[in-house]
C-alpha cells in the first residue's frame, strides 16, 4: 500500500522505489515542473553526511545551448543534449573534512535524487563517465575552483521502460559471516 507523503501526494513504498528504479536514458521533450525539480533537491538535502557537513552543491542546467556545451564533454552526449534537466553535482571542498566520507555522502545525495525522481514518475540517470572532463564541465558551468564535479544527473519524463539489469546474488555479496 502506498503511503501519503507530506504534501498529500501518494508515494511509493521504499522497497518498491528501490527495486523499481531504473536508469532512464531517453526522455520526452517536455520540461520539468519547478515543484518536481525542487522535490528532487529536497530529497537530496536529507541525505546523510559525515558530521552532517552536507558537502554537496548543484548547478542546474535547463538551457539547451548550455546542455549542448556540456554534451561535448561526454560520450553520452545524446542523453545530456536531450535531458530537460541536468543536475551537475559537486563536492564543495570548502565544506569537506574527509574526502572518502564526503564522496560517499555525495553518492547518498545522488541516490536520494534518483529515488525521488522515480517516486514522482520521472526518469533519471547518474552519469559518471563525464568526470573524465570534470574540469572542463566546471569551467563551462562557471563553478568556483573548490567545486569538484562528482556526477551529472540527467532527469526528465521517461520515454523508455528498460528491463531490470541483473544484480549479483546475495551469496556473492556476503564474503564471510561470523
Ligand atoms: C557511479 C556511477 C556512474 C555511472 N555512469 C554512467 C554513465 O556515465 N553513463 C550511463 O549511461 N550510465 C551510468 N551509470 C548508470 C549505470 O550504468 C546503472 O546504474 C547500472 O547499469 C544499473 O542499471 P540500473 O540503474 O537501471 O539499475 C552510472 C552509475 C553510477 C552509480
Amino acid at each position: 500500500m502506498s503511503q501519503a507523503s507530506a504534501g498529500g501526494v501518494p508515494s511509493l513504498e521504499v522497497r518498491e522505489a528501490i527495486l523499481g528504479r531504473r536508469s532512464i536514458r531517453r526522455f520526452l521533450d517536455r520540461p520539468l515542473r519547478e515543484e518536481d525539480t525542487l522535490a528532487l533537491l529536497e530529497a537530496g538535502r536529507w541525505a546523510p553526511s559525515g558530521l552532517n557537513n552536507q558537502p554537496w552543491r548543484v548547478i542546474l542546467v535547463e538551457d539547451r545551448s548550455k546542455a549542448a556545451e556540456i554534451a561535448e564533454c561526454t560520450r553520452y552526449s545524446s542523453i545530456v543534449e536531450k535531458a530537460p534537466l541536468l543536475i551537475a553535482v559537486f563536492l564543495d571542498h570548502s565544506s569537506s573534512y574527509d574526502r572518502d566520507k564526503d564522496v560517499m555522502s555525495v553518492g547518498a545525495f545522488i541516490q536520494n535524487i534518483l529515488l525521488a525522481a522515480h517516486d514522482r514518475g520521472l526518469g533519471a540517470v547518474w552519469l559518471g563517465e563525464i568526470l573524465r572532463e570534470k574540469d572542463r564541465v566546471r569551467e563551462l558551468l562557471e563553478a568556483p575552483p573548490e567545486f569538484e564535479l562528482m556526477a551529472v544527473v540527467a532527469v526528465g519524463h521517461p520515454a523508455e521502460e528498460p528491463a531490470r539489469r541483473e544484480r549479483k546474488a546475495l551469496d556473492d555479496l556476503i564474503y564471510r559471516r561470523y
